[in-house]
């Protein structure tokens, strides 16, 4: 038999710091950015039922592929608020960023490409830059890498420097 003694006990704020592996603060920080919620006992502390520390796993991962914490708060959002979310709800919002994951990977894909050659930053310093980037024209894009911000714009468009 499975024990679940204490299974539906709602978390301290410590617990759920130290279960998901951040500090104090962040998980205060999340709560202020509306992406958790807890309610407050009378003594005013605060207790959160096990599903945050989904939404903090949630968070994290969202935070290594680059999500603004904005973005994240508005899928949290679509969460049900009268119970925990389950799996096909987790699901739905997943597959919300799925296109968002592969744009992110086509970038990184595309960075590592251009990082060895020119990237239109004005250094004219490679070899290749004479000859892709003639007398710096990528400035007249602006300042910066353009090439890469271009990149980062159209992460899938092939051929995007146009030289
Ligand atoms: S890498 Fe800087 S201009 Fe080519």
């Amino acid at each position: 038999m499975v024990e679940t003694a204490g299974m539906d006990r709602e978390l301290t704020i410590g617990e759920v710091a130290r279960r998901a592996g951040v500090p104090v603060p962040t998980v205060r920080y999340y709560e202020s950015r509306g992406l958790l919620s807890a309610r407050r006992t009378t003594g005013n502390q605060r207790r959160y039922d096990r599903s945050v520390l989904r939404r903090l796993a949630v968070v994290a991962a969202a935070a290594r592929i680059g999500l603004p914490l904005a973005e994240v708060g508005a899928a949290f959002a679509e969460l049900p608020a009268d119970r925990a979310p389950d799996r096909e709800d987790w699901a739905r919002l997943s597959a919300g960023w799925r296109r968002r994951v592969d744009k992110r990977i086509a970038e990184l894909e595309s960075l590592r490409e251009d990082l060895d050659g020119c990237i239109g930053c004005g250094c004219l310093s490679l070899d290749r830059c004479a000859l892709v980037n003639p007398a710096d024209e990528a400035a007249a894009e602006g300042p910066g890498s353009r090439w890469v911000r271009r990149a980062r714009s159209t992460a899938t468009s092939p051929g995007r420097r146009g030289a």
